[in-house]
Parts: C-alpha cells; sequence; structure tokens
C-alpha cells in the first residue's frame, strides 16, 4: 500500500501521510524509521531541535529502501537563523542525515521578535533551493499575518506551512489561507497526540477520546486515530502522526480502505474549539534561541 501524492506548488510530489519523529528517542528513532519505510511510508519528517536526525538517517539506510524514494523532511532551528547560519545548519543537516539532498527544507518557527533573521533564514533556504539542494521549502507554525509579513521580503511561497492541526483545532481561516496562497498545509499532531506532552497546553482534552470521533469509528471499523487521519486525507492536508509502536505505526497506514461521508466529515470539522494546545508561535520565542543545535 502507498500513500497518496499531494502536489507542491513547484510540481514536486509529496507523499501525503509521513512518519512523525517528535520525541521519539534517539534510540527508538531508527527503529521507528525503519518499522515504517518497510510498511509502506515513503515520507519522515524529523527537525534538527528534535535531536535524531542521525538516526533518521540510519533507520533509511537500514530499511533498504533507495535513499530516493524516501521523501525526507527536515526543519532549521531558531538559533539558526540568519543568512549564514541557515546554509551551515544545512549542511549540518545533511551531514546527520547523511544525504546530498532534502526533499522539503522549512523553517521551524517564525520567532517574531527576531523576524530580520527569520526572513534571512528563508531567504537562504530559497537559494539552496535555487541550487538545487532542497527540492522544495516552506514554514512551520506561521499565522496567516506571519505568512503577509514574510511574503512581503520574498517572491518564493512556501510550499507548505507545518501546523498544529487536529479536530480540536483545525485552524479554517489558516487552512482558506492557504488554499488562497497554493501553500499545502501539512498537520503536525495531526491525530491530537499533543494532548499528551506534559507541560503543554492549558485546557488539554484527549482528543482520540471523543465521543463524536470514537462513534464514527465503531461505524467503520477503524480506530478514532484513523478516522482523523482519513478527516486529513480527504480534506487535501499532509499529516505526520508520530508513533515509535510498530502496529501504531501499521495503523496510521492502514487508511486507504476505507471513506468518510461528507456527514462524517463535517461532524469532525464541527469538533473545531479554537484552542491551541502547543505553543503559541506569535508569543515571543525568545528562550528558542537557547537550544543550539549540535554540528555533529
Ligand atoms: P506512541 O509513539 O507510543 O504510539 P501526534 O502525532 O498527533 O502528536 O500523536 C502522537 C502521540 O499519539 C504519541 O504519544 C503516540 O504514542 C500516540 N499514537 C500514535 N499513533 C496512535 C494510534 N494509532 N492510536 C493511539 N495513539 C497513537
Amino acid at each position: 500500500m502507498s500513500a497518496p501524492l499531494l502536489t507542491l506548488n513547484n510540481g514536486v510530489e509529496l507523499p501525503a501521510v509521513g512518519l512523525g519523529v517528535f520525541q521519539s528517542s534517539a534510540q527508538e528513532t531508527a527503529d521507528a524509521v525503519e518499522t515504517a519505510l518497510c510498511i509502506g511510508y515513503r515520507h519522515i519528517d524529523t527537525a534538527a531541535a528534535y535531536g535524531n536526525e542521525r538516526e533518521v538517517g540510519q533507520g533509511i539506510r537500514r530499511s533498504g529502501v533507495p535513499r530516493e524514494d524516501v521523501f525526507l523532511e527536515t526543519k532549521i532551528w531558531a538559533s539558526d537563523y540568519g543568512h549564514d547560519e541557515t546554509l551551515h545548519a544545512f549542511d549540518k543537516a545533511i551531514a546527520k542525515l547523511d544525504t546530498d539532498t532534502i526533499d522539503l527544507l522549512i523553517l521551524h518557527q517564525p520567532m517574531p521578535a527576531y523576524f530580520s533573521r527569520t526572513v534571512a533564514a528563508y531567504q537562504a533556504l530559497a537559494e539552496l533551493y535555487e541550487a538545487g539542494r532542497v527540492r522544495a521549502i516552506g514554514v512551520s507554525n506561521f499565522t496567516e499575518e506571519l505568512l503577509d509579513r514574510l511574503a512581503e521580503w520574498t517572491d518564493t511561497v512556501p510550499a507548505v506551512n507545518q501546523v498544529e492541526l487536529h479536530p480540536y483545532f483545525s485552524q479554517p481561516e489558516l487552512q482558506a489561507y492557504h488554499r488562497a496562497h497554493g501553500i499545502l498545509t501539512q498537520a503536525w499532531s495531526p491525530i491530537g497526540g499533543i494532548t499528551f506532552y506534559p507541560g503543554w497546553g492549558e485546557s488539554r482534552h484527549s482528543v482520540m477520546d471523543d465521543q463524536t470521533l470514537q462513534r464514527i469509528a465503531a461505524g467503520t471499523g477503524k480506530s478514532a486515530a484513523q478516522v482523523m487521519l482519513r478527516w486529513h486525507l480527504q480534506q487535501g492536508r499532509s499529516a505526520i502522526p508520530k508513533s515509535t509502536n510498530p502496529e501504531r505505526i501499521a495503523q496510521n497506514f492502514d487508511i486507504f480502505d476505507f471513506e468518510l461521508s461528507a456527514d462524517q466529515l463535517a461532524a469532525i470539522d464541527a469538533l473545531d474549539r479554537g484552542v491551541r494546545n502547543g505553543p503559541d508561535p506569535t508569543a515571543d520565542n525568545a528562550r528558542y534561541m537557547e537550544l543550539t543545535i549540535p554540528e555533529a
């Protein structure tokens, strides 16, 4: 089984469902990546700040799947923003991932308090794209206002904006903005798993236990997580569920043999509470600068 492909605004194709490795420990990551690729995943999403790029590279190699068949996405961390710093951060990433090119390279945070550095970082990504070192570039955690601010400084429209997006926080206005500008919406925490992360979110409610999702899941013979992933797929989003558990990695890829009705999709849309569980990307992100990304 393979995931459907989504076409980015530069014509590059991205497998809609990928494996996320946020908070996958270094020890777990190589196994999770290898397992996912053996099941049929062809898209892995990591980040310099996750501290597991090296293990992602190991997992790809161990799987035996040719590197060119894997869509590899990673993120530049905020403390590496700035033109030259970001070019160097790319070199750090490819060394750890043991690859020459990255399929999708994105800025991890908008950093509104350091916006000129954010813009310089994005301009470095655009140069890497022009030089053929990355196949597409994008951003993460940008709001409509911050996408507008970025557009004042560059002609290269981000291919992707990766944002918190699950049934309790589905960001319909941001999705409409993306559609209007040719930006693909990519969902992080696509099955609401962020509600499990200690310390984040004041109004934490388990999305997976939601009664509406449980009812739809029972009716389709699938789990609530699978229903949520199907909701993303049918609405044209990319989703990168994280799991290090082989059964759940497989379950999250077993979503191509059922269809949600228009009423079921609308019922899931109606669950939106408009409250994020993750960090507010417009808050002053000064403390993000404290995390430095090692050379090797
Ligand atoms: P685990 O790695 O033990 O499977 P998200 O990507 O939305 O943030 O969700 C990730 C969280 O959800 C992780 O805690 C992960 O734990 C858990 N998870 C992943 N897939 C499933 C699933 N199919 N059912 C239940 N929990 C899941």
